[in-house]
């Protein structure tokens, strides 16, 4: 079958996403499996060109791996052959990158948070729009097997009216004295674009605005616990970003979402993110990759009464949700969809507008935590 090569500039491959996620599972996972179908009939063929600062970790990647690279976003900018730019540097650099492309007339496909700013983002969005380019920003969790049951359980009317949600993300994220960090030391700094709130928030947005309704209003608090660090070279460093958020969130509907995020918490749950979602007619638990539920009919009436053990075994109570299908790994099955939206101008709903309100979020988030008030969401155009 022809193939049709789709050239990517991706950069930001040394790091933990560009790499694992992006890299490895998704655009060599897709050649592995011999391509993409495109309509007419061809297999869409990402060509990845390796995009960094440090010379000798690309060549190291690119040797491995057989591929094309350069130090040089430019000049592989400027190559006939590459169609796309893809973006997984730290959040502090994408700006300008993504400015490059757009320029050099490239599609751009780029993680989250899109910018550090709203008016940013939106400037960013407006730019990309008015060249006619595709565009879109990772919303990785939607296409993971735990939310997707979610979606299928709201899709089936499982719910009835739905309440409320509730999340829980986080764990501990080691200070790097006696044992290293697992997370970079820039998600610690403020002036580098770190910070539990400008990272997750982004997230919580398109899940509750993809999974639920529209998100119109924002309570946020945060807090710094861990104030001193220790970073990559060993050095102690000051903590300057919130590493932890405690959220209220109202969406339309009168539905109400409550998320705790921490590096600063220790897991007593089954996953690393969990979603209890509440309705009229049954509830959830939702995590990473299982789901769970209990409807009205199998609800316990459990009676408050302290003076005795507990009677009912909670956790039992509760049914697993099928699979039901098979589930591919989240960051690929997106790169699909941008990759057909880009051949075959399929719907992509991921596009820039929706990041750009994933960082209104993050931002009016801070807002409310610095004011110490509710921030009203205002619509975006
Ligand atoms: N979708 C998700 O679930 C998810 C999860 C984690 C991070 N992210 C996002 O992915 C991006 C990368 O995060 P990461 O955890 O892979 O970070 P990382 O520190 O592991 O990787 C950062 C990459 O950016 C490059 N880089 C370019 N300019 C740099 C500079 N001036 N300083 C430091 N590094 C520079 C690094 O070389 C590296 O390749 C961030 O924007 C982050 O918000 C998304």
């Amino acid at each position: 079958m022809e193939r049709r090569s789709i050239g990517i500039v991706m950069n930001g491959v040394t790091g933990r996403m560009g790499y694992r996620q992006h890299l490895v599972r998704s655009i060599l996972a897709i050649r592995e499996q011999g391509g993409l179908p495109a309509a007419d009939g061809s297999r869409i063929w990402p060509e990845p060109v390796l995009v960094g600062r440090s010379e000798r970790k690309l060549a190291e990647l690119a040797a491995k791996h057989g591929l094309a690279y350069t130090t040089n976003l430019d000049a592989a900018l400027a190559r006939d052959d590459t169609h796309i730019y893809f973006d997984a540097q730290v959040t502090s650099e994408r700006e300008g990158a993504i400015r490059k492309a757009i320029a050099a007339g490239k599609h751009v496909y780029t993680e989250k948070p899109l910018t550090e700013s709203t008016e940013s983002s939106l400037d960013l969005a407006a730019l990309i729009r008015a060249q006619g380019l595709r565009n879109g920003v990772v919303q990785d969790k939607l296409f993971l097997p735990g939310l997707r049951k979610l979606k299928r359980l709201i899709d089936g009317g499982f719910f009835g009216r739905i309440l409320s949600v509730r999340g829980e993300f986080g764990y501990w994220v080691f200070e790097g004295d006696w044992q290293p960090a697992q997370r970079p030391s820039w998600n610690y700094r403020a002036a580098d674009g770190g910070g539990i709130v400008v990272d997750m928030f982004p997230h919580w947005h398109y899940v509750l605005e993809q999974l639920f309704a529209p998100v119109r209003s924002v309570t946020a608090h945060i807090a710094t616990h861990v104030p001193t660090r220790v970073d990559e070279a060993g050095a102690e460093y000051k903590a300057t970003a919130d590493d932890a958020a405690y959220g209220i969130f109202e969406l339309d509907g009168g539905i109400v979402a409550q998320i705790n995020s921490s590096w600063t918490t220790r897991v007593f749950r089954d996953e690393l993110v969990e979603f209890q979602v509440d309705g009229t007619h049954g509830s959830a638990v939702a995590g990473l990759r299982n789901c769970r539920i209990q409807s009205r009919a199998t609800t316990p009436k459990p009676v408050w009464n302290p003076d005795l053990p507990v009677t009912e075994p909670f956790r039992d109570q509760w049914q697993t949700v099928p699979d039901n299908e098979e589930f591919d790994n989240g960051f690929k099955v997106q790169w699909e969809h941008f990759l057909r939206h880009v051949v075959d101008a399929t719907p992509f709903p991921w596009d820039f507008m929706a990041g750009v309100r994933g960082v209104q979020l993050a931002e009016l988030g801070l807002v409310s935590a610095r004011e110490g008030r509710r921030v009203e969401i205002p619509e975006l155009s």
